[in-house]
């Protein structure tokens, strides 16, 4: 079975067909999935989802992109999502200087208010962090925060053992299939696969064979086939690994 540790299934994407697909993909080998918020809006959407399909758990959090529309008052609405049972992770919350949608002293401040509300609520935190690997580990060696993953990983095997020697994951999707993931196949390499959270960002970052298609948790197959390609181990025990891993990860029992 797979956990999906990062999906975004209240997309509109799926507005045509998400129960049935979320049915068919619990009913086929998709054991888990972790529907991710990147607003306000998104976060209830999530949450609604999990209360939903008794698979489906919700993180909340404010995605840097979105950091320019927080409220003084959306902290306290996260921390309150954040206490239900069913929310398992804050996030994904961070940096990214990629895009730059939010004025860039704007994202620190909002990430550094959003991983204080983790200081007193004991759930990871899951990072999105894009061409801003110094300030993001800097923000997070500042904070409390020991537990977290870095979503859809882009850095070095430095950045990735720096990460891990601070308590946190490695989220691997989709790209780990694209010709040009060169630098993410070396980490995969090289750090241990209890490391290792898959995901699919779905509906974005589609694996091989289907990239340029929505996404779908049934092909984090394609994301385990290929870690366990690159680290010469059999699949199934890539496939059961990352599905313990992430189960103890979010606390799920
Ligand atoms: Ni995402």
């Amino acid at each position: 079975m797979y956990f999906d540790t990062h999906a975004h299934y209240d997309d509109k994407q799926y507005d045509e067909d998400r129960d049935a697909l979320l049915k068919d993909l619990n009913k086929n080998n998709v054991g888990y999935i972790v529907n991710i918020g990147v607003d306000i809006k998104s976060s209830f959407a999530s949450l609604e989802l999990a209360d939903k399909y008794p698979f489906v758990y919700a993180s909340v959090g404010v995605h840097p992109h979105e950091a320019k529309n927080v409220k003084q008052e959306d902290y306290q609405t996260l921390e309150n999502l954040l206490k239900q049972d069913k929310v398992v992770a804050l996030g994904e919350i961070g940096l990214d200087y990629y895009y730059d949608l939010s004025d860039r002293e704007v994202q620190k401040e909002v990430f550094k208010n959003q991983l204080k509300i983790c200081e007193n609520i004991t759930k990871p935190v899951i990072i999105h962090s894009r061409e801003a690997t110094k300030d993001t580990l800097d923000i997070i060696k500042a904070s409390k925060v020991r537990k977290g993953v870095v979503h859809a990983f882009s850095g070095s095997l430095e950045v990735a053992k720096e990460y891990i020697n601070l308590g946190f994951y490695i989220g691997v999707g989709g790209v780990i299939t694209f010709k040009n993931a060169k630098t993410l196949v070396n980490v995969v390499e090289n750090i241990p696969l209890e490391y290792i959270l898959i995901e699919t960002d779905a509906p974005y970052l589609t694996p091989v064979p289907h990239r340029g298609t929505r996404n779908n948790s049934q092909n984090l197959r394609y994301v385990v086939e290929k870690i366990a390609e690159i680290k010469s181990i059999d699949k199934e025990i890539v496939e059961k690994t990352t599905f313990n891993i992430a189960k103890n990860f979010f606390c799920i029992n």
